[in-house]
């Protein structure tokens, strides 16, 4: 854990995209995500958040986490620097608790952080996540054995979502809250 403290770590660019393009569709106005690291992934979803309120109005925002106080000083600065800061709040701390109020009904939510900590984060946020909402999460395949607890929950009916193992670069996992 402490190795990565300070390194650049971000979804790669085909997954940026097909977060932009998710919540496109979604038309997503609430968007939250657990691990904005320097802002990259951030980006994608603040641009798609800022063309839905151009094309359709009214209001939203990203709500990006990052535990690390100076990754999210320099993911401020970034997506201030592509021109995205009305529509990003990063909160700084432990996504278990600042995650705990969004604020309203959540779109679209991205996974891309510590694994033993994703099951966790999805406690917190399944009550606040609409139906119909998307949730995305990271290397589901790459990192199989780990991510047993967050897969085997989201796999299972009972639980109110439908889930599919996109199998590319390290595995994504898409998930669609039904009720
Ligand atoms: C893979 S990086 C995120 C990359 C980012 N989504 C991107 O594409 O640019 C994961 C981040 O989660 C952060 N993190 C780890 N544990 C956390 C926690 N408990 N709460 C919030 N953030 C955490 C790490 O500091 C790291 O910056």
């Amino acid at each position: 854990m402490n190795f990565v403290r300070d390194k650049f770590v971000a979804l790669d660019p085909e997954k940026c995209e097909l977060c932009y393009l998710l919540c496109r569709a979604l038309r997503a106005r609430r968007v939250v995500e657990f691990g904005t690291s320097f802002g990259v992934s951030t980006i994608y979803l603040a641009a798609a958040v800022r063309d839905t309120l151009r094309d359709f109005g009214g209001q939203g925002t990203v709500i990006g986490t990052e535990i690390e106080p100076t990754k999210a000083t320099a993911a401020r600065e970034n997506i201030s620097e592509a021109g995205l800061a009305d529509f990003v709040e990063i909160r700084i701390g432990d996504a278990t608790e600042t995650l705990q109020d969004v604020g309203g009904a959540v779109d679209f939510l991205l996974l891309d952080s510590w694994i033993p900590l994703i099951r966790p984060v999805i406690a917190v946020m399944t009550p606040q996540l609409r139906a119909g909402s998307m949730i995305l999460c990271d290397n589901v395949e790459l990192f199989e054995a780990e991510y047993v607890e967050y897969t085997s929950f989201i796999r299972d009916p009972n639980n109110g979502f439908r889930s599919v193992l996109l199998s590319h670069q390290g595995g994504l996992e898409l998930s669609v809250k039904l009720g």
